[in-house]
């Protein structure tokens, strides 16, 4: 049995002539610790199917089974215990609190699980140290997204889950995020999905999976890297 098990999942938005199928039929199995790239064009299904496995969208069918646990029979409770303790999320847009410090959007996570890791660490671990006592706005775009990779790791999750994390960021800033996370994934042995329509990303997943429209079209193994100094960026 593996860590994560998607079995024939499907997800219906709208019905009769509205109807879209944004997931047909996904089955895939992930190890813990793996790290996974989904690559997908734009509409392919992507963010829906991050949202399901974040607890954030329920699937119209399927089974998805994290740590022997269906979260597709989930009710609402569990599914926001679910969110909070086992689910890092990181977004596109950052979205952290702006009013707060970078210390302070990871401290209010830290704050709601029973076991997290160290704020002050984390923040370290993502080359903020001299800025903790920044807020959002007084950060750049790249320094932003590394608060959020520090709020989302220090709950020590199940799961942590990037949706497009380098898509607001030029390629150079966008590269030193990946690495970032790459190497905090290592160092934490977080098994991170990210999914993404950059093809540069395809040769760092320890597994790949392609979809295009609602649907798995490759899904395969590869080596882990031991660094990414050798990717074209
Ligand atoms: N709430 C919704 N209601 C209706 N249709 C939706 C909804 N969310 C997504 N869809 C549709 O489902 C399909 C998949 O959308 P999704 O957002 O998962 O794609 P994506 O791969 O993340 O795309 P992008 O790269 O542009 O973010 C699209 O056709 C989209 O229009
Ligand atoms: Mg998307």
């Amino acid at each position: 049995m593996s860590y994560i098990e998607v079995k024939n999942l499907s997800k219906i938005y709208g019905t009769g002539e509205l109807e879209v199928k944004a997931l047909d039929d996904v089955s895939f199995d992930i190890d813990q610790g793996e790290f996974v790239i989904i690559l997908g064009a734009s509409g392919a299904g992507k963010s829906t199917l991050l949202n399901i496995l974040g607890g954030m969208d329920n699937s119209t069918k399927g089974d998805y089974i994290i740590a022997d646990k269906n979260v597709a029979k989930y009710n609402e409770k569990e599914l926001g215990n679910f969110r909070r303790d086992d689910i890092g999320f990181v977004f596109q847009f950052y979205n952290l609190l702006n009013n707060l410090t970078a210390l302070e959007n990871v401290e209010i996570a830290a704050s709601i699980v029973k076991n997290p890791l160290d704020s002050n660490e984390l923040l370290n671990d993502v080359g903020l140290g001299k800025r903790k006592n920044n807020f959002p706005p007084q950060l750049s775009g790249g320094e932003q997204q590394r608060v959020s990779i520090a709020r989302a790791i220090v709950k020590n999750p199940k799961l942590l889950l990037c949706d497009e994390p380098t898509g607001a960021l030029d390629s150079k800033t966008g590269e030193s995020i990946i690495k970032l996370l790459y190497s905090i994934s290592i160092k934490y042995k977080t098994t991170v999905v990210i999914v993404t329509h950059n093809a540069t990303l395809a040769k760092i997943g320890t597994r790949l999976i392609r979809i295009a429209d609602g649907r798995i079209i490759e899904n395969k193994t590869q080596p882990r890297l031991e660094n990414l100094d050798n990717i074209k960026w």
